[in-house]
């Protein structure tokens, strides 16, 4: 048989026999040279070395190095030739100490090497399409093709198992405050979260269609009202949008929720999750309590409702000193019901032409038509637009934004949403750039008292800005009907270094309530009635105050195992076009499976 026959060797591999592993392969040290052990494994790598062949064999939990000598036993060793990456084996050998100066320090089992007696090949293996090892250098689609094969890279490996750890860990914290584990169903009604949902045809009732939840939001509520009073469960849900690094079509949450709560008990709760998920998987003792900020002030001084509050760089609303400037610009946007906010970037004077136009380009992807800016020197300002500003008003730009030598401030005038964003993601950039960041801090933030409603432009109508199910303020309820743009809500997120890893709210527990929102979302009695008419007489059964939250299970553990895409801590991801590049998924439906649920494709 030749080396290169992998078929061959198939077909002579060999069955486990009587052999059983006694060790996983980063279990051997020093103390155990002498002994007997049966190692199996993956061939990581086999080097021949005069005559004497080494083989790295792998597992989960690490590697350790097996000798093939003729010495020992020439009919192994002769076998040992056949040996390529990813062959699958099983050896029996003697553990010794490896001689003075060749112990490897990088190795767990570095210390020893294993003497082989015996060889069983289980299965012969194609070359790998890649190298398994941490910096591959393959693409991303190539890696998702061969998923099964790019699981076995160490970092991987060590992600799902933190994913798992993480997992324990939620439901042991839960479990211990009697919480109880209760699953909701996936092919059910529409949940509505804000985004797309996938469908499912029925085949007994043609021309019908179950949704996948975008999350068990009715059903948590709905076991309230049933009386369990605290729910959990680490859930799948199901959102058909854009993807970006840190979304998926199907991901997983860690749902919640509680009876005769408010804000605090939830707030609580929740804290004390992460400080025990942190402890278990990092060994990290986080700060607490997490700081909270009104959305107002999140907005007002960071721009976003997701803060990054790890460093400062805070925006300034100048709108009031600008509003009468001979700068038409600022003093129109003001004027036709906008702002003017800066941002002061310290100590950035020697920022090039080039790099402020790059800037200017960056926060037009916010919809901003313009980055105006002045850079302060020790003695005058230069800036395209300062000629615009009177001495007065110069002396209270620098006075309001503490302008000092040295500093280069940016500017946008727009309608409040597009200022906010616009500078939000600008500050979030410029505190990258300039190293503002420090790497390995959690900053937590919890953000509260979102507007219960926002207007969708595109489809002209208000929109919840969490779900419809969220209770409003008490003290804004009379604005429902006459200003419902200004009504607050008791929802709160939980932000981590300006990523939003949870949200949730205290629900409306009466259906009066429920209805007025309902009909302030633009909805009819009918329509309600026919969407939600279970939901409504089931908050008139008796439903109790009732409050939770929900986490990014796939967010969290990205950031607990300090990877930057969600991809790299789920086992089978999606690709951004939703596809499963592994199983071929989504895949067309046969003509009888098609006609079994009477669906016709249309040509497009
Ligand atoms: P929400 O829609 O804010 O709230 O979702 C909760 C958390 O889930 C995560 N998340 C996602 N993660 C990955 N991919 C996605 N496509 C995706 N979409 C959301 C976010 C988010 O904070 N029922 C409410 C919760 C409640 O009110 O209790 C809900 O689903 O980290
Ligand atoms: P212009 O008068 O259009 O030449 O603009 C003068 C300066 O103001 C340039 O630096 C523009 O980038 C900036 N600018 C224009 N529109 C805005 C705006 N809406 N907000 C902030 N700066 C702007």
């Amino acid at each position: 048989m030749k080396d290169s026959d992998w078929k061959g060797v198939k077909s002579l591999s060999d069955k486990l026999g009587d052999m059983r592993r006694t060790h996983t392969c980063c279990e051997l040290g020093a103390n155990d040279a002498g002994a007997e052990v049966v190692l199996m494994g993956w061939v990581q790598r086999r080097r021949d070395h005069g005559g004497v062949i080494f083989v790295d064999l792998r597992d989960r939990d690490g590697i350790t190095q097996v000798v093939f000598n003729p010495e020992v036993s020439s009919m192994v060793h002769e076998k040992a030739h056949v040996l390529r990456s990813e062959y699958v084996i099983g050896i029996r050998g003697k553990v010794e100490k490896r001689l003075e100066g060749m112990a490897n320090p990088n190795l767990k089992t570095g210390e020893i090497e294993v003497f082989a007696t015996e060889l069983n090949i289980f299965n012969a293996a194609e070359t790998p399409p890649f190298m398994i090892e941490d910096n591959v250098d393959v693409s991303e689609n190539v890696r998702l093709k061969y998923r099964h094969i790019d699981l076995r890279r160490t970092l991987l490996q060590k992600n799902i198992i933190n994913r798992h750890r993480a997992a324990a860990s939620v439901r042991q914290y839960l479990n211990s405050r009697r919480f109880i584990d209760i699953e909701t169903p996936v092919l059910t009604r529409s949940t509505p979260e804000g985004a797309r949902d996938y469908l499912v045809p029925s085949r007994v009732n043609p021309g019908l269609f179950y949704a996948l939840p975008q999350s068990p939001q009715i059903f948590k509520q709905l076991l309230m009202i049933a009386g369990f009073d605290r729910y959990y469960q680490i859930v799948k849900c199901f959102r058909d949008e854009d993807l970006r690094a840190d979304r998926q079509p199907e991901f997983t949450q860690i749902d919640m929720e509680m009876s005769f709560v408010g804000e605090d008990e939830v707030m609580d709760i929740a804290q004390g999750l992460m400080v025990k998920l942190f402890k278990d998987v990092l060994d990290i003792d986080l700060n607490v309590p997490f700081p909270r900020l009104s959305y107002e002030d999140a907005v007002g001084r960071f721009g976003l409702d997701k803060p990054d509050i790890r460093f400062g760089l805070e925006l300034v609303d100048i709108s009031d000193i600008v509003e009468k400037a001979g700068f038409k610009v600022f003093s129109d946007a003001v004027n036709k019901g906008g702002k003017v906010k800066a941002l002061n970037a310290k100590g950035c004077l020697n920022f090039t032409r080039k790099e402020i136009d790059d800037l200017a380009d960056f926060v037009s992807v916010y919809r901003a038509k313009g980055l105006a800016w002045i850079k302060v020197h020790e003695e005058s300002w230069q800036s395209p637009i300062a000629k615009f500003f009177s001495d007065e008003e110069k002396e209270a730009l620098a006075r309001k934004i503490d302008m000092q030598a040295g500093d280069l401030v940016f500017f946008v005038a727009d309608q409040p949403k597009v200022v906010d964003e616009a500078l939000g993601h600008l500050r979030n950039l410029l505190g990258k750039k300039r190293g503002l960041i420090q790497e390995n801090t959690f900053s937590f933030v919890w953000v509260t008292r979102f507007p219960l409603l926002e207007y969708d432009e595109n489809e002209k109508r208000y929109q919840a800005l969490h779900h419809p199910f969220t209770a409003p303020l008490e003290e804004d309820y009379d604005l429902l009907e006459k200003d419902p743009l200004s009504v607050r809500s008791r929802a709160y997120d939980l932000v981590l270094n300006g990523s939003e890893i949870g949200g949730g709210s205290i629900r409306i527990h009466q259906k009066n309530l429920q209805e007025r929102v309902f009909e302030a979302l633009g909805m009819d009695r009918k329509t309600y009635e026919e969407k939600f008419g279970f939901l409504l007489s089931a908050l008139d059964s008796g439903a109790p105050p009732h409050g939770g939250i929900a986490f990014g299970f796939d967010r969290l553990v990205m950031i607990l195992c300090g990877q930057s895409s969600i991809r790299d801590v789920i086992p089978f991801p999606k690709t951004q076009k939703a596809a499963c590049l592994l199983t071929n998924a989504p895949s067309e439906a046969g003509k009888a499976q098609l006609e079994e649920l009477s669906l016709r494709i249309k040509k497009l």
